[in-house]
């Protein structure tokens, strides 16, 4: 049966996400071109090619364009940087893949923006899509470049973008913070494909937050994209709180949206403050056997401790 699409490129394909992401994306397409500077993963799709490229460079970006209807741009480093080192892989691969796309006729950009785009904004605020960037960082910096230039690109030359303002995208949320910041992979998934097959977009701007009681922000100019998610981390504050609520009350790390990455000074590492958090009180699904003291799954230490 025919597809929906020709052809998505995705970047940062190895990554977290990418990985997550891949086999949706091939459903929607009769060919997944998965992109990233990492190899290639083991086993790939049926219908999924692999091209090892950097996105920083656009002599490597443009000719993987050729054919696309969406570009799904998921590459970058994940964490707070000396700008210097973010330049090429966060500031500079979006303007590749948006020029690019534009030269091959891409219709859509889906992108994973951040939360640290509006960073050092209060958790009451109670913003929604539409709040003014405040970065918390040269990586959330990057996030609200990146948003604009898919605003520019819509305006100027009608090439749509919908940019996922994704919290905390971790297979169960992690520590008490991502009560309100957590994004199942599910519905991840499920947002994606919705800002795929939505058939117009424009220039998009959604929070990528699960269902979660706690949520800090609404997307409820958004609707139209019909992103319904189902996971609450609701369901993990029992054991996600068993280490007490006694925190500072002033502590911006807790009173802004951007947690650890609002106080970290420029160019240090905002991870390292969130991997901190989860040390406390790492969380087991409701219904999973515990540990027993046994090693913990490798998504509760080396993965899915992302911004
Ligand atoms: N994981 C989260 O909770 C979260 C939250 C907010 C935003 N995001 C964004 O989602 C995207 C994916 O995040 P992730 O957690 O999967 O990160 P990740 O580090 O696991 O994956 C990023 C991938 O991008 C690739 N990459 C880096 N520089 C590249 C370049 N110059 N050219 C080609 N590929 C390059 C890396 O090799 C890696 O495979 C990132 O843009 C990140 O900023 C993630």
């Amino acid at each position: 049966m025919a597809k929906l699409l020709k052809k998505i490129v995705l970047t940062g394909a190895c990554g977290t996400l990418g990985m997550e992401l891949r086999s949706t994306l091939a459903s929607l397409a009769d060919e997944l071109l998965s992109v990233d500077i990492a190899d290639a993963p083991a086993g790939l799709l049926e219908n999924e090619t692999f091209v090892q490229a950097d996105c920083s460079k656009f002599d490597e970006v443009l000719p993987l364009m050729e054919g696309a209807d969406i570009a799904v741009h998921f590459a970058s480093i994940p964490d707070e940087r000396p700008f210097e080192e973010l330049l090429g892989p966060n500031y500079l691969s979006s303007y590749n893949v948006w020029e690019a796309g534009h030269r091959h006729g891409v219709r859509r950009v889906i992108y994973a923006s951040s939360v640290h785009a509006v960073g050092m904004l209060e958790n009451s605020a109670g913003i929604d899509v539409d709040a003014d960037h405040a970065p918390d960082t040269f990586y959330g910096l990057a996030k609200c470049f990146t948003e604009d230039l898919g605003k520019l690109y819509w305006a100027k030359r009608g090439m749509e973008s919908v940019h996922l303002r994704i919290f905390s995208c971790t297979k169960v949320p992690q520590n008490a913070r991502a009560l309100r910041t957590w994004l199942s992979f599910d519905d991840l998934r499920h947002l994606v494909e919705r800002s795929i097959t939505t058939q117009a977009t424009g220039f998009t701007v959604v929070y990528g937050i699960s269902n979660n009681d706690r949520a800090p922000v609404n997307n409820s100019k958004s609707t139209y994209l019909g992103y319904h998610p189902k996971d609450n981390a609701e369901n993990w504050a029992d054991s996600l709180l068993a280490a007490g609520v006694d925190v500072d009350p002033k502590d911006p790390a807790q009173l802004l949206i951007g947690g650890p990455f609002a106080t970290v000074p420029l160019g240090e590492s905002g991870v390292a403050g969130i991997k901190a958090m989860a040390t406390d009180a790492p969380a087991p699904a409701p219904e999973a056997a515990p540990t027993n003291g046994k090693k913990l799954p490798s998504f509760l230490t080396k993965k899915g401790m992302n911004p």
